[in-house]
């Protein structure tokens, strides 16, 4: 469902300046028309695009975040880190989806230096599809205040969330589609579940109790989460004196 003509998203793009860069500049060099939604980062190789600026860029307000990258195999690095910008990607984009944001909100593209046609269509169609998804959070049904909460939770995650993808995420492929099967993969989901997930559903509750002491229902009505899934991270929580249970008010509160 469309979000209306007059929404205009906002867009951040890191761009890499041997390619994409070049690529936007020829693109506006031969007058391609396309939407000026997006504002440009130059940044040296997309691999220097870290997982936390992504998530700044949405917790300051962005509705998309566009990553453009030299073609895999022709990084003018050694490190060749836009393979490290494709897993940084799959990533983020798990990270977006379990707290309920829209995982294409985050949009890497590969783009030559000769591109420019290239890239004035992918920024368009970036934007046309954001145009479609409405606004950050509003678009998901997700209120304002509950959107900077999960985004503050996910952020106070994020050396914890570094760690586990030094130790356990990273790897290299050679093509994307080996990427997108690995980041679908089971295997992945699980360790996705036990390392990640059940800590950002954990970090978002910390958050949450920050401002009052909650009941559990009120939690998993605030969060839009399962209430026995709320109940198990307070217990949890409680075990490791994170939370305590004040009888008095029927409520959990930070220890
Ligand atoms: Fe362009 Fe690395 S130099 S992605």
């Amino acid at each position: 469902m469309g979000a209306g003509h007059d929404f205009k998203p906002r867009i951040l793009g890191f761009l890499c300046n041997w390619c994409s860069y070049a690529g936007a500049d020829l693109c506006g060099v031969s007058r391609h028309q396309y939407p000026a939604n997006l504002r440009v980062i130059r940044v040296m190789c997309s691999g220097r695009v870290d997982l936390e600026f992504v998530l700044r860029a949405f917790a300051n307000g962005k509705d998309g975040v566009f990553v453009g990258g030299c073609w895999l195999g022709e990084c003018h690095y050694n490190t060749e880190g836009n393979y490290d910008a494709l897993s940084m990607m799959h990533l983020v984009k798990k990270l977006l989806e379990c707290v309920g944001l829209n995982p294409d909100r985050l949009r890497l593209e590969s783009v030559s230096a000769s591109e420019g046609f290239r890239y004035g269509e992918v920024v368009t169609d970036f934007t046309t599809k954001l145009k479609d998804m409405g606004p950050i959070g509003t678009g998901e049904g997700i209120e304002q205040k509950a959107l900077k909460l999960k985004l503050e939770a996910i952020r106070k995650l994020i050396p914890y969330i570094k760690l586990v993808e030094r130790e356990k995420l990273r790897v290299r492929f050679k093509d994307k589609s080996e990427y997108e099967a690995f980041f679908a993969s089971d295997e992945l989901n699980s360790l996705f579940n036990d390392m990640i997930a059940d800590k950002l559903a954990i970090s978002q509750i910390m958050v949450l109790l920050q401002d009052q002491a909650l009941s559990s229902g009120e939690i998993a009505d605030s969060l839009g989460m399962n209430s026995t899934e709320v109940s198990k991270h307070l217990n949890n929580s409680a075990r490791k004196r994170l939370v305590r249970f004040d009888e008095s008010q029927k409520r959990y509160a930070l220890a």
